[in-house]
């Protein structure tokens, strides 16, 4: 009998950390940019979609979106976003088709800077990076807050590469602004660049000289399909905060693990890093980090409250 009281009173414990949310991982959204940034979310195949798939930020806004701990998909942002007379909605980046401000099911129009993950997967690690695999169009980074093992590393890609990408590559806008950075695969559709047919595997597929240039710019973040080695992270038990146009401040600190101290966040010898240098952020982390552990204590408390509630009735029966 008290085995089994003390069993109803974890199963109920287990419930209500779940229902309460403790079981789930924060992702705050920051748009450090200097216009307003439309995030988009996709759920892998066979993943349920978050609560959103797409929204506006605001210039200095930020979002904290919840999201299960097995959950796996991608995150980008949309640029340059408006609606026509018909009320179709649509950005010159990142675009994802659906007319609408929600993606729900549509991926990043090609280029588009993404970050990846992959929630509790093998060994219980979340494996994220950031990838320029299908292009690059805004500076992103993401940084774990609270995680542990693994190499729990901030990655991203801080660079401004719109002027500084190869002239074959560049997106440019109808105004003459330089919007995105193609990737040479989708540029050109060569089966050497897309890793592809005879191209299909790590042994054939190689670096080039296009996919040096964003590797170079950006050492952390994937620049071709085979590029694992230096652009995977993982993680357990982090929440994590994804910032579009990160200050430098925040890229300078956060490099905590060895084998990542060796690849910098983004190349000093390149001069042309996206401006806000003189802004610090620390507040911004710092005080949604402490947003995300209230709510986890009050989780907690909660939890505790119907643990013991629970385990009251079932002594009184
Ligand atoms: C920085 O860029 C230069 C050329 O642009 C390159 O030779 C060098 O290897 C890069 N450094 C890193 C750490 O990627
Ligand atoms: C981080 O760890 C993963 C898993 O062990 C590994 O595949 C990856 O290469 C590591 N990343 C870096 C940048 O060292």
């Amino acid at each position: 009998m008290a085995r089994g009281n003390v069993l109803v009173a974890l199963i109920s414990f287990l419930l209500i950390l779940n229902v309460s949310g403790v079981l789930s991982v924060t992702f705050t959204m920051i748009n450090k940019c200097s216009q307003t940034v439309w995030p988009g979310i996709l759920s892998s195949a066979g993943i349920s979609p978050l609560d959103t798939t797409g929204f506006a930020l605001q210039k200095d806004e930020s979002r904290i979106v919840t999201v299960p701990t097995s959950w796996s998909g991608r995150l980008w942002g949309r640029t340059h976003c408006s609606q026509d007379s018909t009320g179709k909605f649509s950005c010159i980046s990142g675009d994802c088709g659906s007319g609408k401000v929600e993606c729900s099911g549509g991926g990043a129009t090609p280029p588009a800077t993404l970050a990846e993950f992959t929630l509790n997967g093998a060994n219980g690690l979340d494996f994220y990076d950031v990838s320029l695999v299908d292009g690059y169009n805004l500076p992103m980074l993401v940084v774990p807050e609270g995680g542990t093992g693994g190499n729990c590393s901030t990655t991203g890609c801080v660079a401004n590469l719109n002027d500084l990408c190869p002239n074959d590559l560049k997106v440019t806008s109808e105004d003459g602004s330089h919007v995105a950075c193609k990737s040479a695969c989708e540029a050109f559709g060569d089966p050497q660049y897309c890793c592809s047919g005879a191209y299909g595997n790590p042994n054939t597929c190689k670096p080039s000289s296009y996919s040096e240039f964003f590797k170079n710019a950006c050492p952390r973040a994937y620049s071709y399909a085979y590029d694992d080695g230096t652009s995977t992270f993982t993680c357990a038990s982090a929440s994590y905060v994804i910032t579009f146009c990160p200050p430098l401040s925040t890229s300078k600190k956060a490099t905590k693990y060895p084998e990542a101290a060796e690849l910098p966040l983004y190349n000093s010898t390149m001069t042309y890093l996206g401006g806000g240098e003189s802004l610090e952020d620390g507040g911004v982390s710092s005080s949604s980090a402490m947003r995300v552990s209230f709510v986890q204590l009050l989780g907690g408390a909660v939890s505790l409250f119907i643990l013991l509630s629970s385990s009251a009735i079932w002594r009184s029966i």
